[in-house]
Parts: structure tokens; C-alpha cells; sequence
């Protein structure tokens, strides 16, 4: 087995580009906005939803990556790389998920699922840091975006370094 399942390999990109948008573009115009403005409640619909979508897209490649066979770790030539890509790997999973219930938490303790979807017409609180799920949204975010970046490196270390290909595991192709 040279390569991540499709279904894994399909999902690992689309949830990467989804994560990045909400991360990069989506939260910051988000928190940019005063609650007060008649717009910010289309732009906190439009990022819950997209949250949640990436919410269940995660827990879908959670179940395939448990079901499906996988291909033997990577080797990065030390064992403290490797034991760190392994940290890293299911610390992405936790994390992103841990963002999407931080996410719900917001939600929940603001009353938002009522107002965005179920247009119960009250307003939006004036500032969500009162929350500590929001609060603690910022800082899994925050958390999230080094993990990537040191995920992005750990793939760089190996494309231009050790030059072994690793990529390819993680693109379409013959499996066996
Ligand atoms: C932005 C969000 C991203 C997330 C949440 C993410 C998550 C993951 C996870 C959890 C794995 C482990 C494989 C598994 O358990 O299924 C993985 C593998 C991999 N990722 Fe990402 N990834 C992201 C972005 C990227 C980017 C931008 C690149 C490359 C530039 C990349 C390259 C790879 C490669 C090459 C592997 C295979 C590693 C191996 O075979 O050991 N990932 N990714
Ligand atoms: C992986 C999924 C998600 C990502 C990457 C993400 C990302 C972000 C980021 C970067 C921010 C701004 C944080 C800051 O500036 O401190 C934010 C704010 C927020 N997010 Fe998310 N989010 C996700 C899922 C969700 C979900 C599922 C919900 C709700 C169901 C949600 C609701 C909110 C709310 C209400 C805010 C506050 C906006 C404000 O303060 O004006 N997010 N998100």
C-alpha cells in the first residue's frame, strides 16, 4: 500500500482548501464586522454553515482513515520526525474538530442557530468575546494555523530535502 485511500486523499484536499478559506479569509472579514451591521448576520450564516459542512466532511475522514488501509508511517530518516508527524497528524484532526465545537459553543451560548436559521428576528449580542466559546475559537484558531504551517513544512522537509515523493501518497494513483 503506497497511497491514502481516494475517498482520503479526495476529502484531505477539499478540507484543506475549506479550512484555509475559514481560516484565513471567512473568520477575520467575520470578527472585522460590528455586530451591529446589517450584513454580519448573511456573514455569520454563510461561516456557520460552512463550519459545519467542514465539521462533518472531518468526522467522514475520520471514519475512512479508520476503516480503510492506509499506507505504513513515513519515514523522515529520525525518530523524533516521526514521532512529531504522527503528533501533528492526529493533532490536526483534533484540532480542526475542536474548532468546529468551539464553533457550536458560540452558537449555542448566543442564541445563534435561532437567529440565523430559524430567523427568530433577535438581534445579535453586541460582542461574542463574552463567550468563552468564542474566546476559546480564537485561540484553537491561532493553534490550528501553526499546526498547518508546521504540517506545510514537514511536507516542504521532504519534497525538497529528502526529495522522497511523499506527496504522491497523498494524490490519486495505483494503490498497491
Ligand atoms: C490545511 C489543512 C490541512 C489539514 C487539516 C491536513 C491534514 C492532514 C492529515 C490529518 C494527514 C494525515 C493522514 C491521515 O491521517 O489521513 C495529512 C497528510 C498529508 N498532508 Fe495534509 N493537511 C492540510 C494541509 C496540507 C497541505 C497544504 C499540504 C501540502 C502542501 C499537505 C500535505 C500532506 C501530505 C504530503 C500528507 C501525507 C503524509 C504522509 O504520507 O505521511 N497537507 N494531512
Ligand atoms: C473548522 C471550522 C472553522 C474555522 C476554521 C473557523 C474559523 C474562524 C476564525 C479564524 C474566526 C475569527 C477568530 C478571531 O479573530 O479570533 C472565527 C470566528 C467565529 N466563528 Fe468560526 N470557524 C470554524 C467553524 C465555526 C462553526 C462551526 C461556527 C458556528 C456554528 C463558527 C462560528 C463563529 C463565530 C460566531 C465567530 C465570531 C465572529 C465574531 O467575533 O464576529 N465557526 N471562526
Amino acid at each position: 500500500m503506497q497511497r491514502y485511500h481516494p475517498v482520503l486523499v479526495a476529502l484531505h484536499w477539499l478540507i484543506a482548501l475549506m479550512i484555509l478559506v475559514a481560516l484565513l479569509i471567512g473568520g477575520p472579514s467575520l470578527t472585522a464586522m460590528a455586530n451591529d451591521d446589517p450584513d454580519k448576520l448573511f456573514g455569520i450564516t454563510g461561516h456557520m454553515t460552512f463550519g459545519l459542512v467542514i465539521g462533518v466532511l472531518m468526522l467522514l475522514r475520520l471514519v475512512t482513515r479508520f476503516r480503510a488501509k492506509s499506507p505504513p508511517e513515513a519515514d523522515a530518516g529520525h525518530t523524533v520526525l516521526n514521532l512529531g508527524a504522527k503528533a501533528a497528524h492526529w493533532g490536526l484532526y483534533v484540532l480542526v474538530l475542536a474548532m468546529v465545537g468551539s464553533g457550536i459553543g458560540i452558537a449555542v451560548s448566543a442564541g445563534l442557530f435561532d437567529i440565523a436559521y430559524f430567523g427568530s428576528g433577535a438581534p445579535l449580542p453586541a460582542d461574542f468575546t463574552v463567550f468563552s466559546a468564542r474566546v476559546a475559537h480564537g485561540i484553537i484558531g491561532t493553534l490550528l494555523l501553526i499546526l498547518i504551517a508546521a504540517h506545510v513544512a514537514g511536507w516542504a522537509y521532504h519534497q525538497f530535502v529528502l526529495r522522497d515523493g511523499l506527496i504522491k501518497r497523498m494524490w490519486f494513483g495505483k494503490r498497491g
